[in-house]
């Protein structure tokens, strides 16, 4: 019997869908056989009219995750009572910046708090206001699914962007104790790693044209991530996070579900 995967979703909502992976994702679960409707989210307007104009069942909801966290619940429970049979939540938004830790002075600590807020803290209050939803209806039979986006550098830090790469460490650990937790929940956990992906992600840092030599292109690893997602996988690398999976992480699912005696 397959696991409980992506196809059974018939209601998607995608945050950080108007770029790079969330996109392709979002268009991608949009076209599967068991046709979902797909929530697309962010905060560029324009971007979500564009995508909502190709599909009947693609609806936009303008969303900024930085805002505080009673504006996130009630995000959460808008979307939840507009679409109550909403069965899957896909977290992409994400940013990321370069920071000097040999140059204390130059310290941005308005970056900082935004990359943190954005691609862990609002990750976190998310989960936690879609989660009564989600178990709920999980509970009458019809699995629900959480689906984070970490990274390869939540496995081996880039210390180029060393609060990113702490910002997705943190958000991957959190996948493995949400794994474990909900385990007897039929709340299903899949989290994808990518690898360098062609996106808008480093475009402010000035280096696309050298990144686009070695990036992993954008329709090859959503057909990757897709791969995972149909299969049920509770962790999903893909690209070369799988040599790095491998090496760093593999097994560490199957410790923490032995539970804190057999450590
Ligand atoms: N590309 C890579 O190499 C790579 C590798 C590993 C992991 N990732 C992760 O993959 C995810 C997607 O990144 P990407 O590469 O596709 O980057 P991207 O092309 O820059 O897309 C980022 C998405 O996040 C949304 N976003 C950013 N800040 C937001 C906010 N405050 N509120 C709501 N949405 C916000 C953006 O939408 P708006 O600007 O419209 O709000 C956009 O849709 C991120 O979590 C990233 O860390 C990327």
């Amino acid at each position: 019997m397959s696991r409980p995967n992506i196809r059974d979703a018939k209601c998607v909502l995608v945050i950080g869908a108007t770029a790079g992976i969330g996109r392709a994702l979002a268009l991608a679960i949009h076209d599967l056989p068991s046709k979902p409707t797909v929530i697309v989210a962010g905060r560029r307007q324009e971007r979500l009219d564009e995508l909502t104009k190709t599909s009947d069942r693609i609806v936009g909801i303008r969303v900024d995750v930085t805002m505080d966290r009673a504006a996130l619940k009630d995000f959460a429970e808008s979307v939840v009572s507009q679409y109550p049979n909403l069965d899957a939540v896909l977290f992409s938004s994400g940013v990321q910046h370069v920071f000097k830790l040999d140059q204390p002075e130059h310290m941005n600590w308005n970056l900082f708090e935004s990359e943190l807020t954005t691609n862990y803290t609002s990750v976190v209050a998310l989960i936690n206001f879609f989660l009564p939803h989600l178990m709920e209806l999980a509970s009458t039979g019809h699995p629900t699914f959480l689906i984070p986006i970490t990274s390869s550098l939540s496995v081996v830090p880039g210390q180029w962007v060393p609060y990113y790469s702490a910002s997705k460490a943190a958000l991957h650990s959190l996948c493995l104790s949400l794994v474990v937790q909900l385990k007897n929940t039929n709340v299903i956990v899949m989290e994808i790693l990518p690898p360098l992906v062609e996106s808008e992600l480093h475009d402010h840092q000035g280096n696309r044209e050298r990144l686009s030599k070695i990036w992993m292109p954008l329709d090859e690893f959503a057909k990757a991530a897709m791969e995972g997602l149909c299969r049920g996988d509770a962790e999903i690398p893909v690209g070369y996070c799988v040599s790095k999976w491998e090496r760093h992480e593999k097994g560490k699912l199957e410790e923490m579900c032995k539970g804190p005696s057999s450590r």
